[in-house]
């Protein structure tokens, strides 16, 4: 729990109209009492986001995302409630004292190993141990404030880091981090002689390292902590934390191969710029992208390597909706030579000047191929449209067919006529053709908790007649409901959201039950209804556990004992 009262929050919230404030974020057109715009937190391209100014509240009616005006600003910057509440304070002029504002993640002894790690190696570095590798660093031009900003440190040669560790933590949590290692011998460091890379989790915490050799050969330039509880590769990007704000505020993003690329860039004054780390893209990474900015331009490194990279991620984001601009490098130069080499006005004016991803696929799906022989451009043409597929653009699709059309001087019907369907519509029809099955229990549940975030009357009826509700998620946010009427004597669902300060569970039950539930208005027919499933439900399952018992019973007496209760269940359900 935080330090604001219930009362400040709801005062907070009220300092901005909810509208003013999404708009800022997505583009909303009003119809009726509401707003539309796209919703940001799924893959889409209809308005199915409606904001409600009177209820405070959007929603959105084809993933079920709800919330208040912090929950929004939460998951569109990724930033814990109280994060959230402060910035919405800023906008609405209120002061609030809430001292630093703590991070989303609960710091775990994992955690506080890695925070003692940074130190240990950053330290490091600075001793006489660390000159080698601070010339190498000086050598690639990573000065003082560079290596500040990054806290990049040093690995020795001796096993410190697993002594200091071992004494301060318990050992299953230090040989869990990565950083140590166990043999018969004891406890030893898993890096040694690397200059060690800080990897960050999205809030910037330290959560693993990547170190780079600097003064011997070894067949991996750069070894990486292994995946932990807190430490997976492929659901972050290098320098997220850092990165995030400026992206927001340029509505761009420009994405790298490697943090030396990263490092580089934003040395020079390019901060909207985060790194994929050498790995596939992965779906979450695409979607961490697409909330950076509007605009996303891939920067690989200019080799054929980073060409191929260049179209993995490009259809990763495509797939998502994104439809992403090139960079391509000279000489098989990363950006980090290339900004080294040309300098900074010459990489800013790559930037300005991205080409489209068709552009950059046309020229991939060239290479290898002779295109005076009909086999290559049939074989070029046949990939040409598999890619068209999978743009949503309609005008980068028909600017490349023309183009394409001109330069092999063929009619523009031979491409036209051997497109399929976009990719994400066959997607969205296969959707559509398969609607989640719910069962007519978890519907009452579902039912019933809906009408309770909106009606006094129903809390009600639930505290008087609901022994039970089954399911896990749907009992616990029915609790905190009554629990909210007990407390305040009314019910609002943006007040209830505020409440339980967005907490994710409780959330997402709430998401769910508002994907399944539309109406707004309801009879008591239809609510009993409801209760009389859940009970319904409930008599049903204990029916069972009585047969059951009765199956390994020997005694006849016992027997017709629990026979006698399960008639008298069986009659209350006839009843309902
Ligand atoms: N990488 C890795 N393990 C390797 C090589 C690369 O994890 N053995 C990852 C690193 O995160 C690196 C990224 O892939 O940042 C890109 O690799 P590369 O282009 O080889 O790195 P550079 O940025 O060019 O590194 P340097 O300039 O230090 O050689
Ligand atoms: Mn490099």
């Amino acid at each position: 729990m935080n330090m604001l009262s219930q009362e400040k929050i709801v005062e907070i919230r009220n300092s901005v109209n909810i509208v003013d404030v999404i708009s800022s974020y997505i583009p909303l057109t009003p119809k009726g009492k509401n707003y539309f715009g796209v919703c940001p937190f799924h893959d889409d391209t209809n308005p199915s986001m409606s904001v409600s100014p009177s209820r405070q509240i959007y929603k959105c009616f084809s993933c079920g995302a709800t919330g208040t005006v912090f929950k929004f600003i939460m998951d569109y910057e990724n930033i814990s409630f109280i994060e959230a509440v402060k910035k919405v304070a800023d906008l609405g002029g209120i002061s609030v004292n809430i001292g630093k504002v703590h991070k989303k993640q609960n710091h775990t002894e994992l955690h506080q190993i890695y925070d003692l790690s940074l130190k240990f190696y950053i330290n490091n570095l600075n001793t006489a141990s660390g000159k080698e590798a601070k010339e190498y660093l000086s050598k690639r031009n990573i000065n003082e404030d560079i290596i500040k900003e990054f806290q990049i440190g040093l690995a020795l040669k001796k096993d410190t880091l697993s002594k200091i560790l071992i004494k301060k933590f318990k050992p299953e949590e230090v040989l869990k981090s990565g950083l140590v290692g166990k043999n018969d011998y004891g406890y030893y460091d898993m890096f040694y002689e690397r200059i060690m890379f800080p990897l960050y989790d999205l809030d910037g915490n330290p959560i693993a390292y990547s170190g780079r050799i600097y003064n011997r050969e070894d067949n991996s330039k750069y070894f990486n902590t292994r995946e932990t509880e807190i430490f997976k590769k492929g659901e972050l990007l290098y320098n997220y934390h850092r990165a995030k704000n400026e992206a927001r505020r340029k509505n761009q993003v420009i994405i790298m191969e490697g943090f030396m690329d990263v490092i580089r860039a934003y040395s020079i004054g390019i901060k909207n710029v985060v790194a994929t780390m050498g790995t596939a893209v992965t779906d979450i990474q695409a979607h961490l992208i697409k909330r950076m900015g509007r605009e996303v331009i891939l920067c690989f490194d200019g080799d054929e390597a980073g060409a191929k990279a260049t179209m993995a991620c490009s259809n990763e984001l495509l797939k998502i909706g994104v439809t992403p601009k090139v960079i391509r490098l000279e000489d098989d130069l990363d950006p980090d030579e290339y900004i080294r080499k040309y300098g900074q006005a010459a990489f800013q004016k790559k930037i300005d000047n991205p080409i489209s991803v068709m552009d950059f696929k046309l020229s991939y799906l060239k290479i290898g191929k002779d295109l005076n022989s009909s086999v290559d451009q049939a074989k070029y043409i046949s990939e040409l449209i598999t890619e068209l597929n999978k743009i949503d653009d309609d005008i980068l699709r028909d600017l490349t067919i023309k183009k394409v059309a001109t330069e092999m001087g063929i009619d523009e019907s031979l491409i036209r006529n051997h497109l399929g369907p976009k990719e994400k519509e066959i997607k969205k029809v296969k959707k559509i053709e398969q609607p989640p099955r719910t069962d007519k229990y978890e519907k009452a549940e579902s039912s019933l908790i809906y009408y309770m975030l909106r009606s006094p009357e129903v809390i009600t009826m639930y505290n008087n007649k609901v022994t039970y509700i089954p399911t896990n998620e749907y009992r616990l946010l029915a609790r905190e409901i009554s629990a909210f009427y007990k407390n305040f004597g009314f019910i609002s669902e943006a007040d209830f959201i505020d409440y339980i300060e967005c907490d994710p569970e409780l959330m997402d039950t709430i998401n769910k039950i508002n994907k399944s539930n539309t109406k707004e208005n309801y009879t008591l027919e239809e609510i009993e209804d409801y209760i009389n499933v859940i009970k319904d439900y409930n008599v049903k399952k204990e029916i069972k556990r009585l047969t059951n018992k009765m199956k390994n019973l020997t005694d006849p007496l016992d027997k017709a004992k629990i026979a006698e209760e399960i008639v008298g269940l069986k009659r209350s359900v006839i009843n309902v």
